[in-house]
């Protein structure tokens, strides 16, 4: 079976089929898939069927895989965690939590944030439980020429639990929350491999533009965030079983959705690389 790849998204989001990651892939091979993954933002491969330690083996050839403790770990392999429609906030409330319900791109909180997240589709719904994305390039491109020279060299405060959140955060342990100081990143990112320039928001986790004051940095973030979201910058991934979809957080924020019928069960295994830049 060779390689084959489509468009999903039309402006992002590409799929490919006809290979097995539990296989050692030839650097051509592995080459398209970077490369289709640098030209998409967003990338499903068809048709996995992978245990934990593959996946992340299979994971670690587009970076270096990073651990998340505040997430659940695979007992196989600490390096996979696991999102599941069974996530509660254990140290809140107890509810159900469904990690990432509103827009976002992954660990902008932390100061050396992962470069790109793979979801593993395990057990899938019926129907729902999409995950949508939205390309930052397209989104960055779009605003006028002043508006971009006005944002450019700005930088924003970025906190785990920000006070311009709209949506419900896990509570964690006092000891973790102090390691997680606030980061400072800029709120243009040019992309060290492609060189393109992104808009890089994160509405639940932005405090604040740097050398702005609240009513100004609120206004600001606020116009760029409504600008973002807009439905032309989209992609929404319905899941099949065995998909194994790979984004890259510096030019993407996404979404996930908690629509699907109750009683039925989503299971993501899931692994982060981080980036090559200095931070
Ligand atoms: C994540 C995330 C979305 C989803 O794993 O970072 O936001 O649809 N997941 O599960
Ligand atoms: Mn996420």
């Amino acid at each position: 079976m060779g390689l084959r790849q489509e468009q999903l998204g039309g402006h992002m989001a590409a799929a490919v089929t006809g290979l097995d990651l539990n296989d050692q892939l030839d650097e051509p091979t592995q080459a398209t898939l970077i490369e289709a993954l640098h030209t998409n933002l967003v990338l499903c491969i068809r048709g996995q069927s992978l245990a934990p330690v593959p996946f992340r083996n299979a994971m670690a050839r587009f970076g270096t895989p990073m651990l998340r403790k505040q997430l659940a770990q695979t007992t196989e392999c600490a390096e996979v965690n696991i999102i599941s429609s069974e996530d509660r906030d254990e140290l809140g409330d107890g509810r159900k939590l469904v990690n990432g319900a509103s827009w976002h791109t992954d660990d902008s909180f932390m100061r050396a944030p992962c470069s790109l997240t793979m979801l593993y589709g395990v057990v899938v719904p019926s129907s729902g439980g999409d995950t949508q994305f939205i390309n930052m390039y397209a989104a960055y491109d779009d605003l006028p020429a002043e508006t971009r020279a006005r944002i450019d060299k700005l930088k924003v405060v970025h906190k785990y639990e920000s006070s311009r959140r709209t949506g419900r955060v896990a509570k964690r342990p006092k000891a973790e929350m102090a390691a997680m100081p606030e980061a400072i990143h800029p709120l243009v990112r040019t992309h060290p491999e492609t060189g393109r320039k992104a808009l890089y928001l994160n509405p639940n986790r932005m405090e604040q533009v740097a050398g702005l004051d609240r009513v100004e940095s609120d206004k600001l973030l606020d116009a760029l965030i409504a600008h973002a979201i807009q439905p032309k910058y989209q992609y929404r991934h319905v899941w099949q079983q065995g998909d194994v979809v790979i984004w890259d957080n510096r030019c993407t924020m996404h979404k996930a959705n908690a629509d699907y019928p109750a009683g039925e069960r989503r299971l993501m295994h899931r692994v982060i690389v981080a980036g090559t830049e200095p931070f």
